[in-house]
Formats: C-alpha cells, structure tokens, sequence
C-alpha cells in the first residue's frame, strides 16, 4: 500500500493510462498491449495501476487479471460500479495480485443522479454504502469515487462521503467528471471537505480532474495543495474527451516547484519520455509537439536570444533537463560492423531484455539498416525492437512495393504482397503516392477499412532518419492501429497499413474469411 498518512507528503500516483484513456476514442489496446504497458508503468514507479473495469467485458476481465499476475510493484485497481456483481467480478479479476483495490464509483450532482442513474439522492447513499461495505468484505483497500463532484451539492457530498468512510472507504476520490471546476474553486473543495467530514483525516484524498477546460493539471495541484494526497492522471494526458490530467505534467511540477508544493512523488522521471512514446505507439495516438515535457519540442528552443542565453548558462531558458525526463542526446551508438554482440549490449543499456530470437530479429533489421544510413543512433534501435517486439503472427506480408511521384505525373503504385501460399499483386493511382500505394493494398487485399488517422515523423533529425508512420483504421466500428518503420517513408506507411490489416485480422479472427480473393 502508499503510505495511508495524510500528513505525509507523499503524493499516490494513481495512473489510469489502462482505464480512463482507454476509453478515448480509438484508443483500445490488445490485452498483451496493456500488460507491456503495466510493465513499463512498474519501471515507471507508479503507486497504483487502474488496469481497466473488468465487469464491463471478456477482454477487460482478462486484460486486469493477466496484469494482477504478472507485474508487480503498484497496487493493481480494477472499476466497478455500486453493483455487487461488478465488485465480484473485480475482485476475482484482481486476487492474483500482492496488492489490489476496489474503485467503486456512482454519481452524485443533481443532474446525473436524475437524469443518469435516475434514482434520488438517499437510493444513491444506500447503494454506495452496501457497495463499500461489500468490496470491503473483500479486500482492505477500497475507493469510492462521486462522479461529478464539484457540480454536486455540497452537503449531500459531505453526507456520501461520511457514510461510505464509515463503510470502509480507505481512498475518497474527487472527480470533476466534466473538467469544469477552477483551481481556486477545487482547491476550495478539497479543503471544505476536510474541514467538514467527520473521518476524513483517516482516508486518502485523491482528485480525478479531466481538462476540458484545459485546467486538469492546475485543478490537480490545487487539490494537493488543500490537502489531496493522491492524484489520478493519465500518461500525454489521455482520456475522455479532452483528457485527464497529465501524469508528466504533475509528477514534474511536484519535482520542480516543490519549494512550493513541499511534496514528492516515488517517480523514477528518467522514465517518462520512454513511457510516453510507448503508449503513444500503442495506441496510434501521436503527442502533440507542443505538448509539456515530453512533445517534440517541449525542450527545442529556436530563437537566437533563446540559444544564446542556453549556451551562455542553462537555466536561462531551462527550467528543468531534458535528461531528468529520459530525453536524451541522440547519440551514434553502432555502425555496421559493430556486430550482434555490440547490438545486443547496447539493447541491454538501453533497458530491453531480448530473448534470442527477438535480438536475432533485430540484428537483421539493424544490419540492413546501417547498410542504408551511415549513423545508427539510439532511437533508431528503440525504433527497430518496437518493430520487433509488437510483431504480430503476419497474414499479410509486403513482399514488393514500387511507387512513382513527382510533379507533372500521376502517383502511381504496385504492391506485391504474400499471404500464406497467396502472392497478391496489384497497382493502383492516388492523390498522391501514399493514397496510391494504400489503394494498391486495399485493391491486392479486398479489404476496404476506413484511414480514420495517419502520421508520420522521422525517429531522428537528419534527412536520412527512420521515418515511423502510425495510422488508425476502422472496420465494421472497431478501431485498430498500426505502425511501420523505413528509411522510406512510403514504405513505412505501406508497412504500417499492412500491420494494421494484420492487427485486424487477429483481432476479429476473420483471417480465414476475410479478404479472400
Ligand atoms: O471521470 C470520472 O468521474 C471517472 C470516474 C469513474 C472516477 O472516470
Ligand atoms: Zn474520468
């Protein structure tokens, strides 16, 4: 458990990457994808993991249970609803691990309670006390959440949350559901409710805050400022509609101002950047470069009174490092006759455990890389076992691709592309030489998804960087997300719409039925 003394200033960092931006549009996971991420939130140094709401399906149930078994560290959380029935299937989800809670949550403004749950307010007090006392029969550890708080009525708050304390709540969670509240406004609420509930300097307090009004991080500190000693956030800030609150955010205002926040977090914060990218990759959702601490350009500084302040001293213009937040200087680490054994080394320095076959894998992506780039740095090797390690069992493999542009011409493209005994080849024109090239494939495949989202962006600086494209495709209303990488970038688009057909064929098992031409 994080230390349940209030008076610490140890702030719980509750992430809900598994949950909360789970349910963002697009963005669901595979269930080995939320265990690889559980894995690097561990090595992050989060206190608590909301693996996901395992009532809510099969693969929810499976995804909390195989992350309750497997990784080990933070306290793995399972949703649930004030329904017995949701709290058991948490709790069964859960049981494999050291350490696990129950968040139990219901509503509690005026308008949800009515038009939402459609119950009044003594029925929502009831059920959310024999909801606590049920998940507390269960397991010592247990949240109880009221959707929407800052819109609810005072009062009735102090009462729910004094009832579900005496039930058992060990954490009482804040959320503003909507993003709607202020700092000053949510700093207040945190302070008049430890003024106001009898029992509540025994629990946690912890805020949820979305940032629909793009205040989630500002509204979280406030929290802890007043008092709040655990906070709910998401990794590049993910979530419903606009987002949660930032974990990167949080953790590193805690770390940089905390001459006035006079608290701290067990965050390992060398870790961040490596997360961020992971679960941008994951989920086909790219950062935005301006984003805080780990977009593009969070540490870029273009302009020349700028450079020159930097280069005179760095604190001018930096008011944290690059390296405390796992941005490193791209460093030319192999060349190519640096061999499988240096290659595997620096993997090694570079954290990743690779098994023989996923080194050997690797070692022959890299070699044919050096062959084409004279330098071969960091990123390009995360690049190379990201590709390695996410790789799928392929239905489809892209044997061939030929494309001509240029200006005056009409893109064209062929595509030759093997599927089991199957050699599928076919040309197509487009606007341009990436929409040829995927109207090839959509032609050789037959398969038509919808392109709902592409990017693509070079993994280092120079010209002859690794281009890594990251699309979304949608089929029959399920979303799927793939990801290639070349020195060409329209074979890495080529590439990152196979592994998405790829993704999707698994995904649906529809790889006898779909597609076949
Ligand atoms: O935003 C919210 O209110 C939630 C609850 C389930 C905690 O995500
Ligand atoms: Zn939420």
């Amino acid at each position: 458990m994080p230390k349940q003394d209030k008076n610490d200033n140890h702030v719980v960092i509750f992430d809900s990457t598994l949950r909360d931006a789970e349910q963002s549009p697009g963005a669901s996971l595979k269930v080995s994808e939320k265990v690889e991420i559980a894995h690097q939130l561990a090595r992050l140094g989060v206190d608590v993991i909301e693996a996901g709401y395992p009532r809510s399906s099969d693969v929810q149930f499976e995804a909390v249970h195989r992350i309750s078994k497997e990784v080990e560290g933070p306290i793995i959380a399972g949703l649930a609803r004030t329904v017995e029935k949701d709290i058991d299937a948490a709790a069964e989800a859960l049981r494999p691990a050291r350490r696990w809670r129950i968040h139990t949550f219901t509503s509690t403004s005026p308008v949800h309670m009515e038009y939402m749950l459609k119950m009044s307010p003594s029925e929502v007090l009831k059920k959310a006390v024999k909801a606590v006392r049920h998940a507390r029969s269960l397991t010592e550890d247990v949240e109880f959440s009221g959707q929407d708080a800052p819109r609810s009525d005072v009062k009735f708050l102090y009462e729910i949350i004094q009832a579900v304390i005496e039930a058992g709540a060990t954490t009482i969670n804040i959320p503003d559901t909507v993003g709607y509240s202020t700092p000053e406004e949510f700093g207040r609420l945190i302070a008049d409710l430890r003024q106001n509930v009898p029992g509540i300097d025994k629990v946690i307090i912890s805020t949820h805050c979305h940032n629909d009004l793009g205040m989630a991080t500002a509204n979280s500190l406030a929290g802890v400022v007043n008092g709040a000693r655990q906070i709910e956030c998401t990794i590049n800030g993910l979530g419903e509609r606009a987002g949660n609150a930032s974990l990167e955010e949080v953790v590193m205002a805690i770390e940089t101002r905390k001459d006035i926040l006079k608290c701290s977090t067990g965050i390992k914060t060398e870790e961040l950047y490596r997360t961020s990218r992971l679960v941008s990759r994951l989920m086909g959702i790219e950062v935005q470069p301006n984003k805080a601490i780990v977009g593009a350009n969070a540490f870029a500084h273009e302009s020349g009174i700028h450079v020159d302040g930097l280069l005179k001293h760095r604190s001018t213009y930096e008011i944290m490092t690059p390296e405390s937040v796992g941005v490193t200087k791209s460093k030319m680490v192999l060349g190519r006759h640096s061999g499988r054994h240096g290659l595997k080394a620096r993997c090694e320095e570079l954290g990743f455990e690779l098994d023989e076959q996923q080194l050997q894998g690797i070692y022959e992506k890299f070699t044919e890389l050096a062959d084409k780039k004279k330098e071969v740095f960091d990123e390009d090797i995360i690049a190379l076992i990201d590709d390695e390690i996410t790789a799928l069992p392929e239905m489809f493999h892209l044997d061939y691709l030929q494309c001509s542009s240029g200006t005056g011409t009409l893109p064209s493209a062929t595509v030759r592309i093997v599927r089991g005994e199957q050699i599928l080849q076919e040309a197509a024109w487009g606007d341009g030489p990436v929409d040829a090239t995927y109207n090839a494939i959509t032609k050789a495949t037959g398969l038509k998804v919808e392109l709902e989202n592409y990017s693509i962006r070079a993994v280092t600086g120079s010209s002859e960087a690794l281009g890594e494209a990251i699309l979304r495709i949608r089929y029959e209303g399920k979303v799927f997300v793939g990801r290639g990488v070349s020195t060409d970038i329209i074979e890495a688009s080529a590439k990152a719409y196979i592994s998405a057909l790829n993704h999707m064929m698994v995904r649906t098992n529809s790889g006898n039925t779909l597609g076949a031409k």
